[in-house]
């Protein structure tokens, strides 16, 4: 890899040679990219075995190609296995996050009156399947309250609900799309542990930006995408299924030929592994794309970006909070890279196309995104800017300068 080659410190050495990593991101030539939490850069590594694969599925047969890539491809399942501490054979690839979450629910034969224990601050689309299975099976959703002043769901009272109502699932995220709140998913973890209650995480923001283990979490079913924190390329994720939920022979609906075997006019057998959760069918490109970000996050290192990351968020806030008509929105005591605020004055897409008339990626969340969170902070909208560690100090303040700009600006 580039930031091998071009780093300082030996390859066996974390790197967090900027020059060397922006080098590698041909978007950091013509962008400031504050919307990581949405899709981080591709580094050139990443573009490469994409490019490399698309090329030699044109020249000698798609079917061809990936049997000739079969090693490179099978790196997909052991290098996101080792970025977050479990074995291939845990870890299946998914079209997105969202893809891998729904197999996961699709998994659990839900009983009317069974009850999934979320919080909050759940991803909106986890809360929407939420309803969905409502809807369908009569399931019952408990929220546990969280804690005052923003800062996330009570784990006490949570484990109160678990105790006394023994959900069918406990689901929380990590991260959620709306905020930079880190929710407590590990001590959540050790209750359903010793509850011996099935655990589902949506990791999606967290993954690629914070040190990620399944065992320290307790977590049965992790979710996450490769997009984001991770660099990888669009349509893809993956589910982390633990041996618990294997040996328990939870399956998919509509499990496929890859999943499963035929073994005979009227059966079928789970395979034994988490491929269980996987299709015949992969964008082959797009795995092998993964396989590159991941083992690219690997060789930067997790904790030096786990250290930069949540610290240029946290610059950034520091000069937003001294901006007139701005209102800072992430609650907890050391949030993530998602840096949300409200800016009174100006419509939500006039403010976003003014961010990205200066040459800064922003995203917008609504209401809709987090129906607790946004009411809890009586919000409709916010701007939400996500810097990663490729990102300069330099970009901060000019990120911070433009909003100030702008909130000037308002009318
Ligand atoms: C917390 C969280 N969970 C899940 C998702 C969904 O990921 P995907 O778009 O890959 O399905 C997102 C995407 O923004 C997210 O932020």
């Amino acid at each position: 890899m580039k930031i091998q080659d071009s780093a300082s410190e030996s390859a066996s050495e974390p790197l967090l040679d900027l020059t060397a990593l922006r080098a590698d991101t041909p978007g950091c030539e013509s962008v400031i990219h504050f919307n990581n939490a949405g899709c981080g850069l591709m580094a050139r590594p990443v573009l490469g075995a994409m490019l490399d694969h698309l090329h030699l599925e044109a020249a000698i047969g798609g079917y061809e190609a990936s049997a000739a890539r079969a090693t490179e491809i099978a790196d997909f399942h052991a290098a996101t296995a080792e970025l977050i501490n479990t074995r291939p054979s845990n870890i299946a690839f998914a079209g997105s996050a969202t893809h891998a979450y729904a197999k996961a629910l699709s998994a659990i034969d839900f009983r009317p009156g069974d009850i999934v224990l979320t919080t909050r601050n759940d991803f909106i689309s986890n809360q929407i399947a939420f309803l969905a299975l409502r809807r369908r099976h009569g399931v019952e959703i408990v929220h546990a309250p969280d804690q005052p002043d923003g800062r996330g769901v009570d784990v006490e009272a949570m484990a109160a609900l678990m105790r006394a109502r023994r959900p069918r699932l406990v689901a929380a995220t990590h991260v959620p799309t709306n905020s930079g709140l880190v929710q407590p998913v590990a001590e959540i973890g050790r209750h359903c542990r010793e509850l011996d209650l099935l655990y589902l995480v949506d990791a999606c923001q967290s993954v690629g930006q914070y040190d990620i283990d399944v065992e320290q979490i307790g977590c049965d079913l992790l979710t996450a995408t490769c997009r984001k924190f991770l660099r990888g390329p669009r349509g893809s994720g993956f589910l982390y299924v633990s041996d618990r939920v294997l040996t328990a022979g939870y399956e998919p609906l509509f499990i496929d030929m890859y999943g499963a075997r035929w073994t005979g006019p009227d059966t079928y057998r789970p395979v034994d592994t988490a491929a269980r959760f996987e299709e015949w069918e992969f964008p082959y490109a797009t795995v092998l794309g993964c396989a590159a970000a991941v083992r690219y996050a690997l060789r930067v290192g997790i904790e030096p970006v786990a250290r930069r990351t949540p610290a240029l968020a946290a610059r950034l806030r520091e000069q937003l909070a001294d901006i007139p008509r701005v209102r800072l929105l992430d609650g907890g005591p050391a949030p993530a890279a998602l840096v949300t605020f409200a800016i009174d004055g100006w419509q939500p897409q006039p403010f976003k196309a003014a961010m990205d008339a200066r040459g800064i990626n922003s995203a917008l969340s609504f209401r809709e995104f987090a129906q607790f969170d946004f009411t809890d902070k009586d919000v409709e909208w916010c701007l939400r800017l996500s810097p990663h560690y490729y990102n300069t100090e330099v970009e901060v303040d000019a990120v911070a300068a433009s909003v100030a700009e702008l909130a000037g600006s308002a009318r």
